[in-house]
């Protein structure tokens, strides 16, 4: 039996990534901004329609820089408990504290209604997180945003080629970063991109994922956040298959939808999105019932992953946070299932007569 898991990364055809390297070869240059960095950025800004977009060594790293360019280095940052973990390292690693606000049963994204009551004195930002590529809702964290004059930031890490009103989910708030790690949907082996609306917030980050530093010429203090050009590489590469990956996904989405839509509770697409089908997820009626199928699925070797657990209001290095009963009760009972372009169809199949079971 062939080991099924939650994802796969995609490879694009060798020859094509040969290429690339053969042009690096030539060109002798691996990294500080080559030619393919250049190149990789101006085809996500032309691809997503966005007029701002760095390429940078990870999203992790992208969450820490939107942090510092809008010099927020301390106080309250509000936030979700229901997103993967990174998400909070990089509010406590720029040693801001995360304040959880809990989420909506529908979307998993944060829910708005109850971002007013957690604002304080020492609030400074909103990151919130459009979770699964499912949009948060944005007019209103922006209304809430200005009328308390606090920051946005978005992390958009599974929001490539997704829209909302018709623009890129990467197109919001002062700053919005994106994960290109090898398992996401559209992937630079490690790497990220950040967007700011502001083009001084923009100039600010180019300068400080570069060590602060232009030539001689010190500016600011900075971290090395750069990538490389073989990572750009990839991201060439893997953006050429971009659209008919998505094409793929959507008809595995769909097939699994019309097997388990009786089952299960299942992802719901605003009418407002287009979907870039990044990942399937099922809420379980009981966390027994998801440990039940997690068994009965391992016995035939496909392996769904608990994402996102734990509501990272339950860390165990956080100091006391407030409960978030939705996000801890969907985190108890969520699985993502199998879902990648080249899962085949029979193996979803079988994934869904062992959950109809
Ligand atoms: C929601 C979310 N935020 C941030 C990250 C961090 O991105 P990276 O792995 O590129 O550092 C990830 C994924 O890995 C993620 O899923």
């Amino acid at each position: 039996m062939t080991r099924i898991n939650v994802t796969k990364p995609f490879f694009p055809p060798i020859e094509e990534y040969n290429e690339y390297l053969h042009k690096i070869w030539e060109d002798e240059q691996l990294t500080n901004q080559g030619p393919f960095v250049v190149e990789l950025e101006a085809a996500a800004k032309k691809y997503l329609g966005i007029s701002d977009f760095q390429f940078v060594a990870n999203g992790t790293l992208a969450l820490q820089l939107a942090l510092r360019a809008l010099d927020i280095t301390d106080g309250e940052v509000i936030t979700t408990p229901f997103t993967y973990v990174a998400t909070t390292s990089a509010i406590l690693w720029e040693r801001c504290t995360p304040v959880y606000v809990d989420i909506e049963p529908e979307t998993f994204c944060i829910d708005t209604d109850k971002i007013e009551a957690a604002i304080t004195p020492l609030t400074k930002a909103i990151m919130a997180v459009h979770v699964f590529g499912f949009p948060c809702n944005i007019e209103k964290i922006q209304e809430i945003a200005d009328r308390h004059n606090l920051k946005v930031i978005y992390d958009a890490a599974h929001a490539f080629g997704a829209t909302h009103k018709g623009k890129s989910l990467l197109d919001f708030g002062d700053i919005s970063i994106c994960s290109f790690h090898a398992t996401k949907l559209f992937h630079t082996v490690e790497g990220g991109g950040i967007i700011a609306q502001d083009p001084a917030v923009s100039n600010k980050l180019d300068i400080m994922k570069r060590f602060g530093h232009n030539g001689d010429t010190h500016l600011a203090l900075g971290i090395n956040a750069k990538n490389s050009e073989l990572h750009a590489a990839m991201g060439l590469c893997n953006l050429k298959y971009i659209d008919d990956l998505i094409a793929k996904r959507k008809t595995l989405h769909e097939q699994y939808t019309k097997e388990l839509h009786n089952k299960f509770k299942l992802p719901k697409i605003q009418d407002t999105s287009v979907y870039n089908y990044s990942y399937y997820p099922v809420t379980f009626d009981t966390g027994a019932d998801m440990n039940k199928a997690i068994k009965a699925l391992n016995e035939k070797d496909i392996f769904p992953r608990r994402y996102f657990y734990p509501s990272l209001n339950t860390l165990p290095y956080l100091g006391t946070t407030k409960d978030c009963p939705i996000s801890e009760d969907i985190a108890s009972r969520i699985l993502c299932l199998p879902f990648y372009a080249g899962l085949e169809e029979q193996v979803v199949n079988n994934i869904c007569e062992v959950l109809k079971k």
